[in-house]
């Protein structure tokens, strides 16, 4: 059934509460994606992955999900979703759906139930332990701080939250939800959803022994794991022409490779997140950008097996913006925009861009009232009670790596509110909107929209390489130039990109561009070759045809 489509595609992620609101109540929603499907199809991308839309009370913006089969009130209806699919096939453009059910909400009426006495029928659909005396049953926290064990007295039980404590984890050995899940997906794919990207999906399998001191690597593709999905991936998902992508929380390559793998049955791609530690000490601590390892990292799982398919990001609504985190902003803003996407769009794989990444959004700042994520706000709610005196450094990192800088209101333009809203917008739109706007970059030729638009075109005239071409470093150990070649047969592409603000030169390690043809250039001059080396304007990023 499978044609594996989302190899030649392009994928544009739209978080529905920040993409455009159409009835003024600030907040972005379903009808208002549907008035723009002609900009996401002219800017010539192949698929829609959306965020969560379903019936939710928002604690965690839709991730935490109390109908599955409906939509957000906030959003829209089951028809408006409806006109928006349907608007987006007419284009030719596909719909991917956003598949959180490592967890449900506590206002999903399965846990409304399972609360309420240990013989009701749905209290196994989630993971319920005793405590270790007057203790959580194990050392686990949760991602948005706190134990990940909630108690609940008139049960004399805890219920486990990996998430935050409004988001109770489904228990997956109870095969009554395995086919719940199924019910959801098919639900979804008979309306003609072509594929899912599937929320923490490595942690859905717990081991039945929780207590004491457990190590986290316990629920990452844990036990069992591999045969409720390819439970799923038989009875359902592969009986469709989808695209199934993981998000794979805490998976090395090792693992990702046996997960991915076409042969087996289970998820088509995942996304890993090793690129996206290569700034930080650990979680929100950031630390400066660390080009070369940001390079091997890519480099690495760019030389996975050839039945392992990679989904290639920078940004998504869980990380801050990619300018200024991996290279300059200021008046640098859209030569790096160009640049890095240059980087990622020639690897093999299936790009995604995230709404306003294509018009070089950045990050915005942030008062601690501004905040408005839960991992944002939890975090200095800690900190204000045990650390006091880290607070304000605490807001400076969130200022650097918050959630939130993804999520403000898509600019639309440089009217009020960015043209995203007529009413109040739910959340802080960045200051410079008016200098970074949608309507001004689809005036503007040389825009870093109509970069991305250019891109596209180039990259599908040449898919053959881009798709099935090798992978080949060059120049590795430069600490300013991210450079890499793709080969097939007699044919070649060369990707310079300078991530720095000043002159870069780089070592072409014996490649030859006499004859070579520039298909892409983010800058006015081609660079200079000498004796083996390109030099590079600062943050030029260029892409070179080659023939035998
Ligand atoms: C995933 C989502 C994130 C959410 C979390 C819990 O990481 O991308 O936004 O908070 O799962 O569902
Ligand atoms: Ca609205």
């Amino acid at each position: 059934m499978k044609s594996r489509w989302y190899k030649d595609a392009v994928i544009y992620q739209i978080y529905p509460r920040s993409f455009k609101d159409s009835n003024g109540d600030g907040i972005g929603d379903i009808k208002g994606i549907t008035e723009k499907l002609d900009y996401i199809k002219d800017l010539g991308v192949d698929a829609v992955w959306l965020s969560p839309c379903y019936k939710s009370p928002n604690d965690d913006n839709g991730y935490d999900i109390s109908d599955y089969c409906d939509i957000m009130d906030d959003f829209g209806t089951l028809e408006d979703w409806q006109e928006m699919i349907d608007g987006l096939h007419k284009r030719g453009i596909k719909l991917i759906m956003d598949l959180v059910v490592n967890h449900t909400s506590d206002e999903h009426v399965w846990f409304k139930e399972a609360i309420k006495s240990k013989d009701n029928p749905y209290h196994d659909y989630y993971i319920w332990r005793k405590g270790n005396g007057k203790r959580p049953p194990n050392n686990w926290q949760a991602c948005f701080t706190g134990s990940a064990w909630q108690y609940v007295e008139h049960l004399d039980e805890y219920y486990l939250h990996l998430f935050s404590v409004k988001q109770p984890d489904l228990n997956w050995r109870n095969e009554k939800v395995r086919e719940e899940v199924k019910n959801i997906c098919k639900y979804w794919l008979d309306k003609g959803v072509d594929g899912f990207r599937c929320d923490v999906i490595t942690y859905i399998a717990k081991p039945e022994n929780m207590n004491g001191n457990i190590s986290y690597s316990a629920y990452v593709t844990g036990e069992h794991w591999e045969e409720y999905i390819n439970e799923l991936a038989r009875e359902c998902w592969n009986k469709y022409d989808t695209l199934i992508v993981g998000e794979a929380t805490g998976v090395n390559k090792k693992r990702a490779e046996e997960i991915t793998d076409e042969k087996k049955e289970l998820l088509d791609t995942l996304f890993h997140f090793e690129h996206m530690q290569t700034d930080a000490y650990f979680g929100y601590l950031p630390k400066k950008l660390d080009l070369v390892k940001f390079k091997r990292t890519l480099s690495n799982w760019q030389r996975s097996p050839r039945s392992v398919w990679q989904s290639l990001y920078y940004e998504n609504h869980d990380q801050p913006r990619s300018i200024p985190r991996f290279m300059p902003s200021g008046k640098w803003r859209e030569y790096s925009a160009k640049a890095l996407a240059t980087s990622l769009f020639f690897q093999r794989g299936t790009p995604y861009i995230f709404e306003g990444q294509e018009i070089g959004m950045t990050n915005a700042r942030f008062t601690r009232e501004e905040f408005k994520d839960i991992a944002s706000i939890n975090i200095l709610k800690v900190i204000d009670k045990r650390a006091p005196f880290l607070s304000n450094f605490a807001i400076k990192a969130l200022n650097i790596k918050a959630r939130d800088h993804a999520r403000t209101p898509m600019q639309w333009s440089s009217n009020k509110n960015a043209g995203f809203t007529d009413g109040t917008p739910w959340m802080k739109i960045n200051d410079n909107y008016k200098e970074i706007n949608v309507e001004d970059d689809l005036k503007d030729e040389n825009s870093v929209l109509n970069f991305y638009k250019k891109m596209l075109k180039v990259r599908k005239e040449y898919i053959d390489i881009t798709r099935d071409g090798d992978y080949n470093d060059i120049d590795i150990r430069n600490r300013s130039v991210f450079a890499y070649s793709r080969t097939l047969n007699d044919k070649k592409l060369v990707v310079l990109v300078n991530f720095k603000s000043k002159p870069s030169k780089v070592k072409l390690d014996g490649i030859k561009l006499d004859n070579a043809k520039v298909i892409l250039n983010n800058a006015g001059n081609v660079p200079f070759v000498k004796n083996g080396y390109a030099m590079l304007a600062p943050c030029q990023s260029v892409v070179y045809a080659l023939s035998k």
